[in-house]
């Protein structure tokens, strides 16, 4: 990984001063999509149901994205309310969007064990691998070509379900067993030609049981992949982060720069801070939120195959911690604030702490 220190800028002028992206102190008035550019990054941010976003809203994912993702359209719950329809009106929109606002979209989730609704749960193994292979090829037929990449897989692992392997129960799993995992980056790659497929994983960030149970698991799978000649690009590390379970960021991004060393790019697709455990104070919560993005990104973005940032949404206003912390009884005054805009869509201390991340990031092309 490369440190990052005055001399080395100054060596990279030297060369000719192409050597090295990024670098300059950090203008927090420029897009973060602007300010990721410089450093070789794509930024951008999860969103959902566009017909129902507020002009301000509309105008902050305009302004600050260049990368787009789709946060529940594509899910196959969404997509299939029952077994003969598709519903492919929200997906839609958000293309749309995307594509009037000339920003990449990221296709999230063609395959997850979990978000399978009772119709699905119900049918015999055959049909499921019988409906398992017609859903891929209508989805991704219809967007071919038009995705920055796919989330193909979702979350392979979850050894708290208790199967052999670790991996995440649901019927894809009951039906085919891991083999659902090669089978869909197969068939993806039969036909859409340009999108990068991404397998994406949780809780890698962290040091909890749960990281270090699906850390190993998620290497060996991917080397069987790829010894098996599997289409898979890139690896995607959701990074929810929980700064109240253990961490090590630099032990992180060792585990993840082995992923570069195979050739496959990383993504950081869902990244967001848990500040549950902060103090109440919303200045000091917003200051260590964005304490936590900014070490977090720097250990991160020291990997050249570091290719894109996307937090969980944009704006607190719509995260999914608020629906949960919500639901679970919480206060409004303590309710989460772990995105880099506030509820005004006002830049919070984490757009400052962001944007130094990327202006300090230097890779070579
Ligand atoms: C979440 C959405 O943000 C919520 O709106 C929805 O109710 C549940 O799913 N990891 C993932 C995402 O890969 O798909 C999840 O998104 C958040 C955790």
């Amino acid at each position: 990984m490369n440190g990052i220190s005055r001399r080395d800028v100054i060596a990279g002028a030297a060369a000719g001063g192409a050597a090295l992206l990024g670098a300059g102190p950090a203008q927090a008035s420029e897009a973060l999509s602007t300010l990721a550019a410089r450093a070789g990054l794509l930024f951008g941010g999860a969103i959902d149901n566009v017909a129902r976003l507020d002009p301000g809203m509309t105008r902050l994912f305009a302004q600050q994205a260049g990368i787009l993702v789709t946060e529940n359209a594509l899910k196959f719950d969404y997509l299939r309310p029952d077994a003969e329809r598709f519903e492919f009106g929200g997906a839609d929109a958000i293309a749309a969007f995307a594509k009037a606002n000339g920003q990449q979209l990221r296709g999230h989730t063609l395959i997850w064990n979990d978000n399978a609704p009772d119709w699905l749960k119900r049918r015999p193994g055959r049909e499921v691998e019988r409906i398992f292979d017609a859903h891929i090829d209508r989805v991704v037929e219809r967007y071919a070509g038009r995705l920055h990449s796919w989330d193909v897989v979702n979350e392979p692992f979850w050894p708290m379900h208790g199967k052999p392997g670790g991996y995440r129960d649901g019927p894809w799993l009951s039906a085919m067993g891991p083999s659902y995992i090669a089978r869909a980056f197969r068939r993806v790659a039969a036909i859409d030609k340009t999108a990068r497929l991404t397998l994406n994983e949780a809780f890698c960030e962290t040091n909890h049981e749960w990281g270090q149970g699906i850390r190993p698991r998620l290497r060996d799978l991917v080397a069987k992949l790829q010894d098996d000649g599997a289409p898979l690009h890139a690896v995607g590390f959701q990074a929810h982060l929980l700064p109240h379970w253990p961490y090590d960021d630099s032990a992180f991004a060792a585990y993840a720069e082995s992923f570069a060393a195979r050739g496959l790019d990383i993504y950081i697709t869902e990244l967001d801070v848990n500040d549950e455990a902060y103090p109440a104070n919303v200045a000091e919560r917003d200051r260590r939120v964005a304490k936590r993005y900014g070490d977090f990104l720097r250990a991160v973005l020291a990997i050249a195959a570091v290719r894109i940032v996307m937090t969980w949404q944009l704006s607190d206003r719509a995260s999914w911690l608020r629906d949960i912390y919500r639901r679970a009884g919480k206060p409004a005054e303590k309710l989460p604030r772990p995105l880099p805009f506030d509820d005004a869509l006002k830049p919070k201390a984490a757009v400052e702490a962001i944007a130094a991340a990327f202006a300090a990031r230097r890779v070579t092309p």
